[in-house]
């Protein structure tokens, strides 16, 4: 079987903003469809998501956000390069870097070679006559991913109401994905409902999260443990932090908005300490700026053994950056988004990588993501151990969750462990 018609095209993704897709036709007649995520607390390292500011392609009605240009570049310098081509993902990445060796797909786009790339993965899970969970896996159980899930969200995602990203819950001591899932669902009904008896106004956010108003990230991590306890759920789901403080470094400094307070990197350090040597924090995610590696090492010497230290925007699901968090002892776990990557099989390269390194691996979505749950497939079959989606509303979301439900209920699986060093 070969590829017979390879098609971009523009589509929108949950925040309403252009990403690009890719039909793919294989010469049995199938088609196979994949979109791209779109990130907006992003790192400085990620590969370059191509956008048509600037350009004659863009149009006002997206405010320059428009993907016409990589759409483009997938019709006329990608496709008529892979027609004919068999289904061998290793050997089609490798074209598509041809295309463009330029690091971080800077001229075509990584979000063009992305879509394309998860296009053929899906048509080659097709032509082996296998889910893509199981082109990655053949044989043996599959590993459903440990969610880490968004309960309240701050930062970008939800106009600054709190300085840090995201409040997440990790249901670690649940038996299967089905039940992880209902005790998440519990805590976000109860903390919705109690977010409004308490007066404070609420948005759901980008990734579906509460956009509640909390003066410390101290009172939303009491206010999530107190949801928590009132459901009889407490030592049996744990919280999970992503500070994402790229976005409020500058000149050096961490400056919280809601407190009013800055600090220095030392300063932080304490603070970060403090925080998760009070509450029962299994992981935190980006707790300094993508760049400050000292104060990375320096926190990673000086947590708890059990912690998660997660680099999202630290390593960008880049091998060299990834290489050197190893070698620094920077963190213990990373962060996978196919986008910051721009390929499947780099970005599962990234993978094998931190789990050859003891590295956790934490799959995750973007806050503009799409109705497609090749994510699922991924972390699934990529055995990455956990996942991250954002929260449990929102049918960018519910593809996701809906997807992993699907392969526990039909596929020989069992349920990933919680984090553990
Ligand atoms: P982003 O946020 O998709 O907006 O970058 C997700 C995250 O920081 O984990
Ligand atoms: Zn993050």
């Amino acid at each position: 079987m070969n590829i017979k018609r390879i098609l971009g095209y523009q589509v929108l993704d949950s925040r309403g903003r252009p990403t690009v897709a890719v039909t793919l036709t294989l010469s049995d007649g199938s088609t196979h469809t994949a979109r791209v995520p779109s990130g907006a607390s992003t790192g400085a390292h990620e590969a370059h998501e191509l956008r048509d500011a600037g350009t004659p392609k863009a149009e006002e009605f997206f405010a320059g956000k428009s993907v016409y240009t990589a759409v483009a570049n997938i019709n006329s310098k990608i496709a008529p390069k892979l027609l004919g081509h068999s289904l061998n993902l290793a050997a089609i990445d490798g074209l598509l870097v041809e295309v463009d060796p330029t690091p971080g797909h800077q001229v075509i786009g990584a979000n063009a070679t992305l879509a394309t790339s998860l296009a053929v993965a899906k048509a080659a899970a097709h032509a082996s006559g296998k889910s893509l969970a199981r082109y990655f896996q053949p044989e043996g159980k599959l590993l459903i991913p440990m969610p880490m899930v968004n309960i309240l969200s701050g930062g970008a995602h939800a106009n600054r109401s709190l300085d840090i990203q995201d409040v997440l819950v990790i249901p670690h001591a649940a038996d299967n994905f089905a039940e992880a899932l209902s005790w998440i669902v519990a805590i976000r009904e109860r903390a919705a409902s109690d977010g409004k008896s308490h007066g404070v106004t609420h948005l759901v956010a980008d990734e579906g999260g509460l956009g509640l108003s909390f003066a410390s990230t101290d009172d939303a991590c009491e206010f999530v443990l107190a949801q928590i306890e009132l459901l009889g759920l407490s030592g049996k789901v744990s919280l999970a932090l992503d500070i994402a403080s790229t976005q409020f470094f500058t000149d050096n400094k961490y400056s919280l908005t809601t407190s009013g307070t800055t600090y220095s990197s030392d300063a932080f350090i304490d603070e970060m300490l403090n925080l998760v040597n009070t509450y029962p924090i299994t992981s935190i995610e980006d707790p300094f700026a993508e760049d400050d590696w000292a104060a990375w090492n320096a926190f990673s010497a000086q947590a708890p053994a059990k912690l998660q230290i997660l680099g999202d925007d630290l390593f960008t699901t880049n091998l060299h950056r990834l290489e050197k968090g190893i070698a620094e002892s920077s963190a213990n776990a990373i962060l996978i988004k196919a986008n910051q990557n721009g390929l499947v099989t780099s970005t599962q390269r990234v993978l094998a990588h931190a789990h050859a390194n003891d590295f956790a691996t934490v799959v995750s979505a973007r806050s503009g993501e799409t109705e497609d749950s090749w994510l699922a497939d991924l972390a699934t079959g990529w055995r990455a151990g956990q996942i991250k989606v954002g929260s449990t509303h929102g049918a960018e979301r519910t593809a996701k969750w809906n997807r992993l439900l699907e392969l526990e209920a039909t596929e020989e699986t069992e349920f990933a462990k919680p984090f553990s060093q």
